[in-house]
């Protein structure tokens, strides 16, 4: 059974990824899924994969050329060892674990074990993703291609050359969906004290930010651009935006947001 996919841990990210893969239009008797959650599981036996519940009951002839490490990060040393018996040159170990670095895994699977590190974000749930990635020296190129192709099931892909580029990626695009969320909260409760009733605000504030975010992904001009496009010199929007652009406007709060978070990220790793 080479050329095999197996996943380790099928929750939220992982059948977020298994969905893009089957929409890929991937055998899904090719799949197989090490998932301990019997509701999880029962799910996922019904799309025709092939679910284990443990490490002990995979097939002997099991040889998958990747292995997606889907755990949370704080079990993840536990559940990864037994999996160091697929290391060789056909198999990859795909993680997606936040703050779990190269070194850790290597410290489990040995240096000469092609891994690749990713942070994905939680758009990838409506196949909106991106995911950075960063491979280790054993990984070789038919490999990247592969992780590549796995990973673009569920939105863009882009990768660095150093991981220490990790921290910053893990402060705009991991935690990044909820800073979208809270300024859609903060739009709506503005609105609010703006003088329009709350369920209206809020419809008004989450339309505007999807349809914005919407037309910013599909427009090629510059981010912007679009701004100064809507922003009629004079108007309501430049008024607005004179005090979010102002010195204590949005930016330095930005600045430091991202700032915290990136420092949390090396903190934790
Ligand atoms: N969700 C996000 O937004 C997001 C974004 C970026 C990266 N990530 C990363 O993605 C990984 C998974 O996160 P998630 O949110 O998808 O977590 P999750 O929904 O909790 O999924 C993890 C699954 O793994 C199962 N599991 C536990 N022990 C296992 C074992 N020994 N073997 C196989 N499966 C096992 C869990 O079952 P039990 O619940 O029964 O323990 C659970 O169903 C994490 O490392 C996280 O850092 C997540």
């Amino acid at each position: 059974m080479s050329g095999a996919l197996l996943i380790v841990g099928c929750g939220k990210m992982g059948s977020a990824l298994l969905d893009g893969w089957l929409n890929q239009g991937r055998d899904p008797n090719s799949i197989h899924i090490v998932e301990p959650t019997e509701e999880l599981a029962v799910g996922l036996r019904s799309r025709q994969t092939n679910v284990y519940a443990s490490f002990e009951e995979l097939p002997d002839s099991l040889s998958p050329s990747v292995v997606l490490l889907a755990v949370k990060p704080q079990v993840m040393e536990a559940v990864v060892k037994p999996y160091k018996e697929y290391k060789g040159a056909g198999t990859v170990f795909l993680s997606i674990a936040a703050g779990k670095t190269i070194k850790f895994f290597e410290n489990i699977l040995g240096s000469d074990a092609g891994i690749v590190r990713t942070m994905p974000n939680t758009p990838a749930a409506v196949g909106r993703g991106i995911t950075v990635a960063y491979a280790n020296a054993p990984v070789n190129a038919e490999q990247k291609e592969e992780c590549q192709t796995l990973l673009e099931a569920v939105g863009d892909v882009a990768w660095i050359g150093d991981e220490d580029l990790m921290d910053g990626v893990v402060a705009v695009s991991g935690s990044g969906p909820a800073y979208v969320f809270y300024l859609t909260e903060a739009l709506a409760a503005a609105g609010v004290k703006a003088g329009l009733p709350e369920g209206l605000a809020q419809q008004l504030a989450r339309a505007t930010v999807s349809g914005a975010g919407e037309l910013q992904y599909q427009s090629t001009e510059e981010i912007s651009q679009l701004r100064i496009n809507v922003t009629s010199p004079g108007g309501t929007t430049a008024a607005a935006l004179e005090v979010l652009m102002g010195e204590d406007g949005l930016q330095p709060v930005m600045d430091r947001a991202i700032l915290a978070a990136a420092q949390r990220s090396k903190d934790l790793a």
